[in-house]
């Protein structure tokens, strides 16, 4: 084979290699596009879901959430029956930039139980250990500091005396409220899921003391306003003293623990409990189609 054939040879088969190549890089492309293009159809379809989704639901399924709700001051516990969307028309917010960061902080470690899928008989204990006690314990801690910080400034400031108005009104809805959930309420919560059976409650139906109990969340949700909005955001003014900004830390914190506890309670609990008493009547033939009120 003399060499103007074997430079032909070489020549055909670099054509080809680069051939094969183009074919195979523009196939590459095209699907890098195509997958693409389904990312952000599936990541639109997503957003729109979620802004459809009511602010309890989101939290519920996704506590980390709760913060971002936090940062916007957008009601996720009593309000929590709201669609983000709607939140975010109310607060003026892009619903698009918001569903991104909650996208965020979804994505960021969250070892919070998921109590949408825990007994209804532990979240009840965890809300008595962990709210109940809390404020059993800080109520009266926080009413001594208000008296303090009213003793020695009380006189120029009379803003003080309306906020500890309103604590006190706080205090006095929150207190025997523990104990109606305590002792009325959950008890009823803890029998239905024990024994999956009808129950003749002389409340009538667990629907009845929880309205109650939402109502009596509406009202502390208004004193907690009140405060919120008296401190400016629980912003220490210039010059206050250290009792003053402890006061201040502590009502901020009370705040927070308050939005934990009625989302998870009126978003988690309340509602799986009417669901499981449904459940239990509907299955029960003596209760089947009979309204029991
Ligand atoms: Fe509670
Ligand atoms: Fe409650």
């Amino acid at each position: 084979m003399n060499w103007v054939i074997k430079v032909h040879i070489v020549f055909i088969g670099i054509v080809g290699l680069a051939a094969i190549y183009s074919v195979w890089r523009a196939a590459y492309h095209t699907n890098r596009l195509v997958n693409k293009e389904n990312n952000m159809t599936t990541t639109a379809k997503k957003s729109r879901e979620l802004a459809d989704t009511t602010v309890g639901a989101i939290v519920a399924r996704q506590p980390a959430t709760a913060r971002v709700f936090e940062k916007y001051r957008i009601d996720y516990c009593c309000q929590g029956q709201k669609t983000l969307r709607a939140a975010c028309e109310e607060k003026g917010l892009d619903v698009v930039s918001l569903t991104n960061e909650l996208a965020v902080s979804h994505q960021r470690a969250d070892d919070s139980p998921r109590w949408e899928e825990r007994p209804l008989s532990e979240l009840c204990d965890h809300i008595e250990r962990r709210h109940h006690d809390y404020l059993r314990e800080e109520l009266p801690r926080l009413a001594e500091l208000i008296d303090k910080v009213i003793r020695a400034h009380g006189q120029t400031q009379p803003d003080l005396l309306l906020l500890r108005n309103h604590f006190r009104a706080l205090r006095d809805e929150l207190e025997p409220h523990m104990l109606k959930e305590e002792h009325v309420l959950f008890p009823a919560i803890r029998q239905l899921e024990a024994s999956r059976t009808p129950h003749r409650f002389p409340f009538g139906s667990v629907s009845n003391p929880i309205r109650c109990m939402i109502d009596e969340h509406e009202h502390a949700g208004e004193e907690l306003r009140h405060l919120h909005e008296l401190t400016n955001g629980f912003q220490p003014p210039p010059g206050a003293c250290p009792t003053w900004r402890v006061m201040l830390e502590s009502l901020a914190r009370l705040e927070r623990d308050m939005h934990e506890h009625v989302h998870k309670e009126n978003s988690i609990l309340f509602p799986r409990a009417v669901a499981l008493e449904g459940e239990i009547r509907a299955s029960d033939p003596g209760h089947a189609g009979r309204v029991v009120k």
